[in-house]
């Protein structure tokens, strides 16, 4: 079987972008706050825009796409702070490295560009999402707020989310206090 490859996308990838990322809505939609009857009407514009404002890595085998995660700074605090969102794999490519090859991938395409901690907010329910997070390196922290999810019943109405934060320098790093 040939390699797992992480490719990060450009602004002329967008229609590659957008069947990715509504291929993750429809299949996790209790894991992401947007939701894919939303984001199916994004113009081609607003989905440029999105491409320009993030930095969207998408993993593939053989032209198969397997996966997506995004990197960006916009609502974080401060100039070091960067965000991971947007992770998502499909299915039948869990559990065989695709998502650390993405995080590996996020983390050196931050890292570039000065980047300090990545913080990334993950449902307190999401239990794989938490474990595989904690086994890259990101540490949980006391932020919580609480989960958003447009067009998803959520039974529980205390659901949260939870700040995890990963550490981008080669000391281990404090964790800064706002995200
Ligand atoms: C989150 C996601 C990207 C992680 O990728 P993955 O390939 O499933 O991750 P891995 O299998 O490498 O790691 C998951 C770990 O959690 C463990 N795990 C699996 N199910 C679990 C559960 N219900 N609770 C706790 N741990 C669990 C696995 O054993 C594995 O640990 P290990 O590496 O020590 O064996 C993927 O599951 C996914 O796309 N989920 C749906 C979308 C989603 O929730 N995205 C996150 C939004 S914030």
């Amino acid at each position: 079987m040939s390699e797992i490859t992480v490719r990060r996308l450009t602004e002329e990838d967008w229609a590659e972008y957008r069947e990715v990322r509504l291929r993750a809505l429809r299949e996790s939609p209790e894991a992401f706050v947007a939701s894919a009857e939303e984001e199916a009407d994004y113009s081609e514009d607003r989905w440029r825009a999105r491409m320009r404002r993030s930095q969207r890595l998408l993993a593939g085998r053989d032209g198969e796409a397997l996966g997506v995660a995004s990197v960006g700074t916009e609502g974080t605090s401060g100039d070091t702070v960067g965000e991971l969102f947007g992770l998502w794999v499909t299915p039948e490519a869990r559990g065989t490295g695709v998502a650390r090859r993405l995080l590996e991938a996020g983390a050196r395409a931050a890292r570039e560009d000065g980047l300090k901690h990545l913080v990334y907010w993950v449902g307190t329910d999401n239990g794989r999402a938490v474990a595989f997070a904690s086994s890259f390196g990101f540490r949980p922290t006391d932020n919580r707020r609480p989960m958003e999810i447009k067009g998803v019943d959520i039974d529980d109405d205390d659901a949260e989310e939870m700040a995890m934060v990963l550490p981008l320098g080669s000391s281990s790093g404090d964790i800064p206090t706002s995200l």
